[in-house]
């Protein structure tokens, strides 16, 4: 595998690391973080081994949908610092060799926003087009809303002109017009102003609704083609910095994800959540059979070599399951989330994953040695490396938005102020900072923090994983997935076992290569500490596997170049 390479299309084998500056670190002791405190941490990231941080929305806003919800595309809300304090932090993270994404969320702005203040005035108002209007009655949209519970209409009858505005999520987040070329102006433009400020791309929100043109002049969104628009954004971005990313919030089947690669031009979106495979992994975690998530991935389409999926276990929003069957969702529901209060919008859990796993370490540890196995590159949750739990007191997806947890201080080491100004409480009683905190992890040989640090610098040496081609390796145990990835002459192979019991797992390191005497000699080189494994003369191998055991091997044949 040429390394070089992986400098150019760096987002093929990251390690992105999603943060809310508000919850992360506070600088100033007024209990909301900042970024002054968030640049304090950048060794911490480093050290984790994290090479892009990913910033939830730092704009200004009235923070009713968590910063979802933006007064002001151009600024930075004075609640985190000043635009100079954001410039302070990405050139402190580039000095530790990481680079810097942030949210961007055009699909809407908040209602307080200037120019939504404006558009509602009257129907003739320069800002009017802005926005997305209707003058005729609505039909029936509840079964569409996305916050199901909150709204129950895509449509809200605005009492200044009697005309009804779209929004596609809560009504005080109307939906832009961005067949309005005046809109796509101040899109660009503001994408301007970030690349030109130092960041290296952007996760774009909710991307199949920023495009929908749903509700508007038929002429209008005739003349853009939302795929178009798309792959010229994507042109800008890149004229603008050349190794800026667009990594998209596309919850839809694979088929149509592929379209939001720009199809085998590969020249839309660079990146995408694999939200299919997430769900199936729960699926199949419920059931203690990897089946579900193997018929997945072996059904994921293949996309342009410069393209990548996003692998991950947890976001900031709920663990969605909607892409499940009714019966398949009440499975998962039964098993990580059996009670109400768990559950959200119907679809899914406001949970993290050590609590819906009962705190079982082993089974834990297999489940981010899968993520970090699978091809793609995985996307951690602020957190997650600590092995912190939810907050079921907060209200809908705040569950899993507390403050993180540094150390076993007064309010966690997040803050110094009053407990009671705090932007959001501290998690209590067995995931409390007193039992879960980044201080303990960094310091315990045996902790989560240390383990997912391991695997990190594993995950880097092993470029095959973001690069490599994928085979599944079909096995006798259902409980067992097993996986190869090849690239350039390196092949791993990768083994998991969903159950609880020992497993026997058997197959060829490299089902389709080359004459069987190329292995006389060559063994599976475990890149743990489990030990290698001697390989029949045909490339077969069969070793067991522990309960939730995982297992990681290099291919290395006699005469190989000695592996990292
Ligand atoms: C998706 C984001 O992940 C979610 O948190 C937000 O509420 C919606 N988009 C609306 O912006």
């Amino acid at each position: 595998m040429r390394i070089a390479e992986t400098s150019d299309l760096w987002w093929k084998n990251a390690v992105i690391y999603c943060l809310d500056v508000e919850t992360f670190f506070d600088d100033d002791g007024d209990g909301t973080g900042d970024f002054a405190g968030l640049t304090q941490r950048v060794d911490y990231l480093a050290a984790l081994g994290v090479t892009c941080i990913w910033l939830m929305p730092f704009y200004p806003t009235p923070d009713r949908d968590d910063g979802y919800d933006v007064t002001d595309f151009f600024g930075v809300d004075s609640r985190l610092g000043t635009l100079g304090d954001l410039v302070e932090f990405i050139r402190a993270a580039k000095d530790r060799g990481m680079r810097v994404i942030a949210d961007f969320v055009v699909n809407h702005t908040s209602d307080q926003h200037p120019w939504f203040v404006e558009a509602r005035k009257s129907t003739d108002n320069p800002f009017r087009d802005f926005y997305v209007w209707r003058q005729d009655t609505p039909p029936d949209t509840s079964s569409e809303v996305v916050f199901p519970g909150e709204e129950n209409s895509l449509w809200t009858q605005d009492e200044a002109t009697g005309e009804w505005y779209l929004h596609m999520f809560a009504k005080h987040q109307p939906d832009l017009n961005v067949t309005n070329p005046k809109v796509r102006d101040q899109i660009a433009k503001a994408m301007g102003l970030w690349l030109e400020l130092g960041l290296d791309g952007f996760r774009l929100d909710a991307v199949p609704f920023f495009l929908e043109t749903r509700g508007q002049p038929k002429d209008e969104a005739a003349n853009i083609d939302p795929h178009a628009y798309l792959a010229a954004l994507r042109s800008f971005v890149s004229r603008r910095n050349g190794s800026a990313v667009l990594l998209g919030e596309v919850n839809l089947p694979y088929k149509e994800q592929l379209e939001y690669f720009g199809g085998p031009d590969g020249n839309e979106l660079n990146m995408q959540f694999d939200f299919m495979s997430m769900q199936h992994i729960y699926l199949s975690l419920a059931r203690q059979d990897a089946r579900a998530l193997a018929e997945t991935l072996k059904s994921r389409p293949a996309i342009h070599p410069d393209n990548q999926w996003a692998m991950f276990v947890r976001n900031h929003d709920e663990l969605t399951l909607d892409k499940l069957s009714d019966g398949e969702r009440q499975e998962v529901f039964a098993a990580f989330g059996p009670e109400k209060n768990m559950q959200i919008y119907g679809r899914g859990l406001r949970r993290r994953l050590p609590p819906m796993l009962g705190g079982d370490m082993e089974r834990l540890r297999m489940v981010y040695s899968l993520i970090f196995s699978l091809p793609g590159t995985p996307v951690l949750f602020y957190g997650e490396e600590i092995g912190m739990g939810e907050d079921l007191r907060q209200k809908g997806r705040a569950a899993v938005r507390t403050p993180m947890q540094w150390n076993s201080e007064k309010n966690g080491g997040f803050s110094s102020a009053k407990a009671s100004d705090l932007v959001a409480p501290l998690v209590r009683g067995e995931y409390g900072p007193d039992r879960v905190n980044a201080a303990a992890g960094k310091r315990d040989p045996e902790s989560l923090f240390t383990f997912m640090a391991t695997l990190i610098a594993r995950y880097r040496e092993a470029p095959e994983l973001g690069w490599g081609s994928f085979a599944v390796i079909d096995q006798p145990e259902p409980a067992v997935f097993a996986h190869t990835c090849s690239a350039d002459g390196g092949t791993l192979v990768l083994l998991h076992n969903f159950g609880e019991g020992t497993v026997k797992v058997s197959g060829k390191a490299v089902p389709d290569d080359g004459p069987a005497h190329a292995f006389r000699g060559a063994v599976l080189l475990d890149l743990f500490d489990g030990g290698n494994v001697a390989l029949d003369s045909d490339g077969g191998f069969s070793l067991e596997l522990g309960r939730y055991g995982y297992r990681w091997f290099r291919v290395h044949r006699k005469g190989d170049r000695p592996a990292p």
